[in-house]
């Protein structure tokens, strides 16, 4: 589905968003061969949930979309650069999604242009002015000399959300150049998470997506 050439309006784009503590044991269920590894590699309880998290929001809202039971949806997570079952899950043609996890939140936006979604937990302990000289822009780093303590934190987080959504959406990774202002052709916003968390969202399209947001309590009761 795409928007009709002329016809006005934006993407359509739709964010899911659980919280860690609504992971459970069970979901591991619906997870395939790959994930199982990926899942049981974890060490850390709050990592497992995470991962957890983020496969059976893609999982179940993708099996709803396509009429499927939640362990049919068919993920291909193949590492573009090394073959290594990490990389941006693909799904199907015209079908576009992203997964985040940071802290106490876990996010996944579904569309059909490429996109990036990217949440992060603020660090009030962050010291901000080292990473901002590696990751913001002269212009940005000047605009948080404005903030202080856990303000200026959370202005760092908000740019640095918007650059990883960037270049998750372009599929760049991390190797793409932070402190360069944002390509032309895509369109980057913030997301309200709360106060604890930053979150951004990049959709690879000239006009401004329609963002719908979603909670997933019930999808995962
Ligand atoms: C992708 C990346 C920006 C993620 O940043 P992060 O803030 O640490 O983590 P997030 O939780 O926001 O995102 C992780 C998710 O991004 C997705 N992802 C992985 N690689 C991706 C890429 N290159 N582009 C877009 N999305 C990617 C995955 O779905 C992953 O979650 P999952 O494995 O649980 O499904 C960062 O890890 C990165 O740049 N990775 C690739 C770098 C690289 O060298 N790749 C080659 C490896 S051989
Ligand atoms: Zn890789």
């Amino acid at each position: 589905m795409t928007a009709g050439a002329g016809s006005g309006a934006g993407t359509p784009v739709e964010v899911w968003w659980a919280r860690i503590g609504q992971a459970r044991a069970e979901f591991a269920a619906d997870l395939d061969a790959v994930e199982q590894a990926r899942f049981a590699a974890y060490v850390r309880d709050e990592d497992k949930d995470r991962f957890l998290l983020g496969v059976t929001l893609t999982r179940r809202v993708l099996g709803r979309r396509l009429s499927l039971p939640a362990a049919k949806v068919s993920l291909d997570r193949t590492c573009e650069e090394c073959g290594k079952p990490h990389g941006k899950v693909r799904v199907a043609a015209g079908v576009e999604l992203s997964v985040t996890h940071s802290g106490d939140l876990v996010g996944v936006a579904f569309g059909d242009r490429p996109l990036g979604l990217d949440v992060e937990k603020v660090d009030p302990q962050l010291d901000v002015d080292a990473v901002a000289r590696i990751a913001l822009s002269a212009e940005e780093v000047q605009e948080l000399q404005r903030y202080g303590g856990i303000a200026k934190a959370r202005a760092f987080t908000a740019y640095w959300t918007r650059k990883e959504a960037v270049v998750k959406a372009t599929g760049a990774g991390l190797r793409g150049d932070l402190r360069a202002a944002v390509p032309a052709g895509i369109h980057v916003q913030e997301l309200a998470v709360g106060a604890d968390h930053r979150a951004a969202l990049a959709v690879v399209t000239a006009e401004p997506p329609v963002v719908q947001v979603e909670d997933a309590t019930q999808l995962l009761s």
